[in-house]
């Protein structure tokens, strides 16, 4: 039996979905538990390529249960267009499960959201609606999945929560909504999802106590978190490990393993400070045109990624807040044409070279402290065997272990689900 967390290690895009499509082979359910469709999960396998949003990335496994957790905002729309979709593919969307605790996102939240982001207050969001439905949550006006289980009582809230909405919708000059309208949409999704809808805290422990692989499928990186990441320019949720158990209602200590995702070099969409980041010309390398399934553009909104160079002292601060395991390295393939690689092992503040990660408003100051190695220049993208890389590309992972202090376990050499080693 084991409960495995799998996050993000920088500002997102890591290559989660790759990385969890591969383990999904071994688990018996996998559970996303927080964040809600701002997530872009890429995973690209027999089934063909996928962009996945909020259905767990393990629903390509037969037989493997796919929960969307307590944790989570969930646009019902948006889900069941996407398991539409992935049907369409072939695959079995029989195992897809919702928690009953899970947050409602509704249309007045997208609406707030593109609002907020044409106005001073923008920071680059994905306008799904995301903080707001989360503020909800906060506010206690939220609505969540176990309301649609009980038309007469979802009704009522309705009726409760939504002229505050509205009032604030309208003095903003946004679309309003009636009581029927968000009804009549509650009443299409209890009709369609209600047998998707589990007591979630006795699903997630009855699968632990019966021994069953669980992987919990993190969403964004440690940057990105609301409390630990660059505020203000953060999601409004908790994507570090210790949410999963927070949110699941189960014991920490269940925890078995913690495996860290990060890219081979650095990527962010949205605004913020980005201590590597190098300029647009410079990355067109790593970014590509867009045509194809890995170049550095949002799975969600298609913008294009802000690059940098690979940052060690970012991924052992998210080594630190999660306590990874092991540490998944995806892309490795992409520095295979570069004559050197800078690797940030460290920041200096006001001139001085500091061991922690700074706080917001210092981070945008800071100084990154470069190790150069020599690019490798050879084709990475065969090799499957961790003896077979590259001395340089060696090189490079054992500075990785080195600087982090966590050891390297996977390393993805191509977007498919077989370009991996596993050292
Ligand atoms: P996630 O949000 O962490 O799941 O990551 P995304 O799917 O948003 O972005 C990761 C991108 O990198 C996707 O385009 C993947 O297809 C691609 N990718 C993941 N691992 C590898 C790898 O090892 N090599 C290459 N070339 N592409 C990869
Ligand atoms: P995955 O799971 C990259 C970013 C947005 C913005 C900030 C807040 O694929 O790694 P939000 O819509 O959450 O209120 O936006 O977070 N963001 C992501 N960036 N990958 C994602 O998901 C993201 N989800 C949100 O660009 O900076
Ligand atoms: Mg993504």
């Amino acid at each position: 039996m084991s409960v495995t967390v799998l996050v993000g290690a920088q500002f997102g895009d890591e290559g989660k979905g790759k990385i969890v499509d591969y383990l999904s082979e071994k688990m018996d359910m996998v559970v996303r538990f927080q964040g809600g469709d701002n997530a872009g999960h890429t995973v690209v396998n027999r089934k063909g390529a996928f962009k996945l949003h909020l259905v767990p990335c393990g629903i390509f496994k037969d037989g493997c249960k796919a929960l969307a957790n307590t944790g989570m905002v969930v646009n019902p729309d948006e889900l069941l267009k996407e398991l539409n979709e992935i049907k369409s593919a072939g695959v079995d969307v029989s195992n897809m499960y919702i928690s009953a605790r899970a947050i409602i996102l509704m249309p007045y939240h997208i609406e707030l959201d593109g609002i907020g982001e044409k106005s001073g207050i923008s920071i680059g969001t994905t306008k799904r609606g995301i903080g707001y439905a989360y503020a909800d949550r906060m506010r206690r006006t939220a609505l969540r999945f176990e309301d649609l289980l009980d038309l007469d009582y979802c009704l009522e809230r309705i009726k409760k929560v939504l002229p505050r909405i509205n009032a604030e919708l309208g003095a903003l000059g946004g679309k309003t909504f009636t009581v029927e309208e968000i009804y009549c949409k509650c009443k299409e999704w209890s009709e369609k999802m209600s047998k998707m809808i589990v007591e979630p805290v006795s699903f997630v422990n009855n699968a632990i106590n019966r021994g069953e692989n669980i992987l919990f499928e993190g969403q964004l990186g440690v940057m990105k978190d609301i409390d630990l990441g660059i505020y203000p320019y953060v999601t409004s949720s908790n994507p570090v490990a210790a949410y999963a158990a927070v949110s699941g209602g189960f014991p920490i200590s269940k925890i078995n393993e913690i495996v860290g995702v990060m890219k081979a070099f650095t990527s962010a969409v949205g605004d913020g400070p980005f201590p590597t980041e190098m300029g647009y010309e410079d990355a067109a390398a790593f970014r590509g045109t867009g045509e194809h399934i890995d170049d550095e553009f949002g799975a969600r909104t298609g913008r294009s990624r802000r690059i940098g160079w690979p940052d060690l002292a970012l991924v052992k601060y998210a080594a630190i807040v999660n306590g990874f395991t092991s540490i998944a390295i995806c892309k490795i393939d992409k520095l295979d044409s570069l004559d050197e690689i800078k690797v940030c092992v460290g920041y200096k503040l006001n001139g001085k070279e500091i061991d922690y990660m700074p706080i917001s408003r210092d981070l945008e100051k800071v100084e990154p402290v470069y190790q150069i190695i020599k690019g490798w220049k050879q084709d990475t993208t065969k090799i499957r065997d961790y003896d077979k890389l590259p001395k340089q590309a060696k090189e490079y992972i054992e500075l990785i272990e080195k600087v982090v202090g966590v050891k390297v376990k996977y390393i993805g050499v191509g977007p498919g689900h077989d370009e991996i080693i596993v050292k």
